[in-house]
Parts: C-alpha cells; sequence; structure tokens
C-alpha cells in the first residue's frame, strides 16, 4: 500500500491554512457525527451491503481493532503475515469515514474490494445502511461498560486532533451522559444492538469478557464466522491479539497515522487496554452523579454490564 494512501487515511487533515481541524460535529437524525459524515450522509446510507460482509459495530473505544484484529486472523486462519499486509484501517475501511475532500472515504476504500468485506462502523443500529440487515449480514457488537468506555473517550478525544477539543474531565462525563460525543448516546447505542441481535443475528460481545477469557471469547467468535481452527492456532490467535503484542503492533496500533493527527505522545492508542481504570479518573462524587444518571437511562434493560471484573 503507498503510503500517500496510509497518510490519506489519517482522514483529517490540513485544510486551509494548513493546521489541523478538529472537525466540529452536526446532528444527523439526533445523532452528533463529524460534519464531514453529515454532509456526505446521503452517499453512507446508500451504501448497499453484499450479503456476505461482515459488519463490526461499536461505540467508539468499546474494543473495535481488537475484535477486528481477531476476526482477520480467524479469517485467515492465523497467518500473522498476512494479516500485516496493511494497516488495520484497510484491511477493513471504516464504512462512515469520511475525510474532507482530498482523503479517501470509507465508501472509496470499499469501492475498490470485492465482496467478501469487514467493514467497520460505529453507527448506533438505526443508522446503519439498511442493506446490512436486508441481507442479513453478519454482525459483530462489543459493548464496553459506560465508566470505562468513557474514560478511554476521553483520552481519544485528546490524543486525536480530527474530533471536537474534550475539555477538562470534570466537564467531559456530562457530555457522554447527554450523549453529546461524536457517534451520540452511549446508552442508546448499546441498547440499540441488545434489542435487535437476535432478530438480526447479531453476535453480542463484551469487552470485559474478552479480557477475563480471551481464548473462550476468540473461540465463541470462531463459531459465528462459521470456521473451526485447530487449538494451537487458537491460542496463536490469542497471543497476537494481547494487549502487548497488539501495542507493538504498527498494523493494528494507530501510528500509521500521523503524528500531527494521531499525537499519540499526548495519550497513545494502545493507551491501557484494562477493565476498572474508571477507578482512577472518577471521584467519589461524579461516580455517584454519574451512577444515579445511569440507573434512570438504563431503567428496564438487561443488559449485563460489568465494571469490575
Ligand atoms: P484504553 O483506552 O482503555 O486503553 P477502539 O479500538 O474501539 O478504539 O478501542 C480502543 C480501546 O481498546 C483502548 O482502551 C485500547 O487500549 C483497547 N484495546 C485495544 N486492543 C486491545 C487488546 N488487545 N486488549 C485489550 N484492550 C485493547
Amino acid at each position: 500500500m503507498s503510503d500517500k494512501r496510509v497518510v490519506a487515511l489519517s482522514g483529517s487533515i490540513q485544510e486551509a491554512g494548513g493546521s489541523i481541524i478538529r472537525f466540529p460535529l452536526i446532528s444527523v437524525q439526533g445523532v452528533p457525527l463529524r460534519n464531514h459524515i453529515a454532509t456526505n450522509w446521503d452517499s453512507i446510507s446508500a451504501f448497499e451491503a453484499h450479503p456476505s460482509d461482515l459488519l463490526i459495530a461499536t461505540y467508539p473505544k468499546a474494543g473495535t481493532t481488537w475484535t477486528q484484529e481477531i476476526v482477520d486472523l480467524l479469517l485467515n486462519d492465523g497467518d500473522q503475515e498476512v494479516c500485516r499486509r496493511a494497516p488495520i484501517a484497510v484491511r477493513m475501511p471504516f464504512l462512515e469515514h469520511f475525510s474532507p475532500p482530498h482523503c479517501p472515504s470509507g465508501l472509496e476504500l470499499l469501492k475498490g474490494m470485492p465482496p467478501p468485506r469487514v467493514i467497520k462502523t460505529h453507527l448506533p443500529f438505526q443508522l446503519v445502511p439498511q442493506g446490512f440487515w436486508k441481507n442479513k449480514c453478519k454482525t459483530i457488537y462489543v459493548a464496553r461498560n459506560a465508566k470505562d468506555n468513557l474514560v478511554s473517550y476521553f483520552h481519544f478525544d485528546r490524543m486525536n486532533q480530527t474530533q471536537p477539543e474534550p475539555g477538562p474531565w470534570d466537564s467531559y462525563i456530562p457530555k457522554f451522559m447527554e450523549g453529546k460525543l461524536a457517534w451520540g448516546s452511549w446508552y442508546d447505542h448499546v441498547k440499540g444492538y441488545w434489542k435487535e441481535r437476535e432478530k438480526n443475528n447479531i453476535l453480542y460481545l463484551f469487552y470485559e469478557d474478552m479480557k477475563e477469557n480471551p481464548r473462550r471469547e476468540v473461540e465463541r467468535i470462531m463459531r459465528y464466522l462459521g470456521k473451526s481452527l485447530p487449538d494451537d492456532v487458537i491460542s496463536r490467535i490469542v497471543e497476537l491479539t494481547s494487549f502487548k503484542a497488539m501495542k507493538e503492533n504498527p498494523m493494528v496500533n494507530y501510528t500509521f497515522i500521523p503524528m500531527p493527527v494521531f499525537d499519540q505522545s499526548i495519550s497513545p492508542f494502545m493507551r491501557k487496554g484494562e477493565v476498572g481504570d474508571w477507578n482512577n479518573h472518577f471521584t467519589q462524587e461524579q461516580s455517584r452523579v454519574f451512577d444515579e444518571d445511569y440507573e434512570i437511562q438504563m431503567k428496564g434493560s438487561n443488559i449485563p454490564f460489568r465494571i469490575n471484573i
């Protein structure tokens, strides 16, 4: 893959004046999305999925990249070399990623890729192009407990210079609670896919389960993909997708996005990879207010989230 394409993937970049833009959010059917996504919404929503396409859907920072790498290794029988053929963002295009006009969008990358494709999205269920559901595409959804998801998103917004400015931690929490961050409400996102999981044959996974027993979850994904691999290959996949291995792998650690866009000196993409890091961020009072609101927003839902393991 050409350097130009990798750089262009950063989706960003320097618009007029040469400085990095933290793109503003525009509402699409009530969901705040980065302006380039919103202004290209018609073509994104018209995307025609093929029945053999596989969708990996998440709220941002729930473990998307981890799951993508597991899926690629499973589909390629654990072949490490094949899975280093290109950065993860090229192997599995980001459906709604729309950059400034001179950069390739997710749709452009997909256009040059024959099915079956593995496609990443952060769109909430109701905004996913209808063809995915009509064509009964396999879909893997990964959910992460709200508090750790929020912490991870905060650090990501600090380092990704194309995301809206996160501001200080104490004012970031209410933005998350009110669904004002890019891709909207975490609460609606996790509930939306949960409600549809049976009807649409969605494999609904939890980050915490993956941390607790990665092998069990890799095997779960393998069965969903209709594959059966020998034990030693599964062990290799578990090893290659450990946090440590992925942090050192340039094809998944997002060092392929150039420094001015992802400033990993502020916070690395592969940051901590833990369950319960929220304990190091929330004060007792912040936690109390968050939990109280959580009860209201999640009332009636029975999604088995765990905030510690
Ligand atoms: P932290 O910021 O808590 O470290 P996404 O890929 O959806 O953007 O999610 C990124 C989060 O997943 C980051 O969380 C990152 O460290 C974590 N992550 C990525 N690969 C992982 C792995 N192999 N094991 C555990 N966590 C991983």
